[in-house]
């Protein structure tokens, strides 16, 4: 598909990500269909989109007309008929579960225009491995956005193993229109490039945590003031999703081995559903 013929994008999930796709491709320019399983869900991302392009207005990063704009291009819906019917490309943002990806995949195809390219938000699954459960493997790509889509600059653009070169320039070119960069990963590795970093990262501050050799406090000061990162490792996997972060780990442990390993700190946060900023509380608090 020639990038200049994408009109419409459709993305799977409202939660922290898709929503924040949605309002990235709303404020391309793009008409966005946002589709989640129940209209708590839809509503709930559709309000977040208001949110945050009210912020970005208040603060004169963008105009109130864009922001009003942006909003009327998004159009939140729970039919899976009306989200990708007419869509050019479908942006997967669904829980990182291998297995609810694969069951979405399944449906989509049946409603997708036959030319419609399908790209996966996944942090870290094999994208050979979705694409396989499509009926389009060659049009299947992963495009791999970061939080808060807004405001991060990167978008990882994946290959799969069967993923034509005209998909990736596709994608990588939509990725630019969106006013991102793209970075080509050109081997479908669990965790591609920046999650095979980052994630052990905050899994090591947790096992630092777990060990007692540290405050929470104590590691995010360090790696926020001393490796310049922009929020200590804590405050990102709040800011992530404790629970994302933990299923990107799960994965890698399976698929890469021990250094890998979960610390148990995540775990039960996981348990408590004390998953960050979106739940109001992870390492630290946000009521
Ligand atoms: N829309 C609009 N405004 C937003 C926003 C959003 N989505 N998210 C935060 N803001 C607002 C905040 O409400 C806050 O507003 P106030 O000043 O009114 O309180 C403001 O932005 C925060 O801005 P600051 O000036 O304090 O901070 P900043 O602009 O310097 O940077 C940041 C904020 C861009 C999030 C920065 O801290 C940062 O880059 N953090 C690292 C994020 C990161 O690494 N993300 C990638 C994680 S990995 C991942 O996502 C991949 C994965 O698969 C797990």
């Amino acid at each position: 598909m020639d990038p200049d013929d994408i009109d419409r994008i459709a993305v799977l999930g409202a939660g922290n990500m898709g929503h924040g796709i949605a309002e990235v491709a709303a404020l391309a320019g793009y008409d966005v269909t946002m589709r989640d399983i129940n209209e708590e869900f839809v509503q709930n991302g559709y309000e977040q989109i208001e949110w945050s392009l009210e912020k970005l207005a208040e603060k004169d990063q963008i105009s109130q007309a864009d922001a009003d704009g942006a909003l009327d291009r998004v159009t939140p819906v729970v039919d899976l008929d009306a989200a990708v019917g007419d869509a050019d490309v479908v942006i997967e943002a669904v829980p990182e579960k291998m297995d609810i990806k694969k069951d979405v995949y399944r449906d989509v195809a049946d409603h997708a225009p036959p030319e419609a390219i399908f790209a996966t938000n996944t942090s870290s699954l094999s994208v050979t491995e979705l694409s396989e459960v499509s009926d389009r493997p060659e049009q299947f790509c992963g495009m791999h956005f970061f939080n808060p889509p807004v405001r991060m600059q990167l978008v990882e653009v994946i290959s799969g193993a069967h993923t034509a070169d005209g998909t990736l320039d596709t994608i990588e070119a939509l990725a630019e229109s969106l006013g991102k960069t793209p970075v080509r990963v050109r081997k479908d590795s669990p965790g591609f490039i920046v999650n095979r970093v980052l994630v052990p990262l905050m899994n090591e501050a947790a096992w630092i945590v777990e060990a007692d050799d540290a405050t929470i406090e104590e590691v995010d000061s360090t790696t926020k003031y001393d490796l310049g990162l922009p929020m200590g490792s804590f405050e990102l996997a709040d800011q992530v999703g404790i629970d994302v972060g933990y299923h990107v780990l799960e994965y890698m442990y399976q698929e890469l081995g021990d250094a890998y390993r979960p610390c148990p700190l995540l775990a039960n946060k996981v348990e408590t559903e004390e998953l960050g900023k979106k739940t109001g509380r992870g390492f630290y608090d946000y009521e």
